[in-house]
């Protein structure tokens, strides 16, 4: 029986599998957020030297890849990125992820958006038929944080803010759990309108072009 420790490897090792043709000496790969991204981090080590370097989606994972020797480069001075690769809370079979439990979901938005692929790296136990069981992280500025809790409780949520942390953009995060989100664009549509929201976690009007989810019997793709 393998750890859900030795799932996340599993999964860390298919992206490095899957990203291997990709890395030419002007490849930037994106990276994500987490302790399955933190694998596939360790993972790239070992490419070193064999492609121009990363942009990270959070200080978390720009200090690990600085840490490894590998070039952590700003977003701003990179055009184009063959894939990105990240971690997800929870994915369903269409590929829309709830991300934002680390709180880098923003940075992970970010990066994303610019890179050519989404490979999203878990165990199976993130994948889920309705997401919504795990809270939905949003960013947002300070300011607004009672007036979009109100707005996640008019939706039927329940606003938690996440005491004590504050995102790498200065922001605070509320979780609002009890949501069983039946149209993830929407949602997502909707949230991004809310005056002060930076971000919301749903990841569905881009979501993952391919996920590699570890099993106890190997690599499930989707
Ligand atoms: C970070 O903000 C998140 O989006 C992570 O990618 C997500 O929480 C998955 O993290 P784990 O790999 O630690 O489960």
């Amino acid at each position: 029986m393998l750890s859900q420790q030795d799932l996340k490897q599993q999964a860390a090792d298919a992206a490095l599998q899957y990203i291997a043709p990709m890395l030419t000496s002007d490849a930037v790969i994106g990276v994500g957020t987490g302790s399955t991204a933190d694998l596939f981090i360790d993972g790239l080590a070992k490419f070193r030297g064999k492609f121009r370097g990363a942009v990270a989606s959070s200080e978390r994972s720009a200090k690990r890849l600085t840490d490894l020797g590998i070039l952590v480069l700003d977003l701003n001075e990179v055009q184009t990125m063959p894939v990105y690769v990240d971690g997800a809370d929870e994915i369903n079979a269409q590929l829309h992820m709830i991300k934002g439990g680390g709180g880098a979901l923003t940075r992970e938005k970010i990066v994303a958006s610019v890179a050519k692929e989404f490979v999203c790296i878990a165990d199976e136990s993130k994948l889920v038929d309705v997401l919504g069981r795990f809270p939905l992280p949003i960013e947002v500025l300070p300011i607004a944080r009672e007036a979009v809790a109100r707005m996640a409780t008019s939706l039927g949520g329940s606003p938690a803010l996440r005491v004590g942390f504050v995102t790498d953009n200065g922001n605070q995060i509320i979780d609002v759990s009890g949501l069983s989100i039946n149209d993830a664009c929407a949602l997502e549509l909707a949230l991004n309108n809310v005056p002060g929201v930076v971000t919301n976690g749903l990841f569905a009007i881009h979501p993952a072009d391919v996920a590699l989810l570890a099993t106890q019997s190997g690599i499930r793709r989707l």
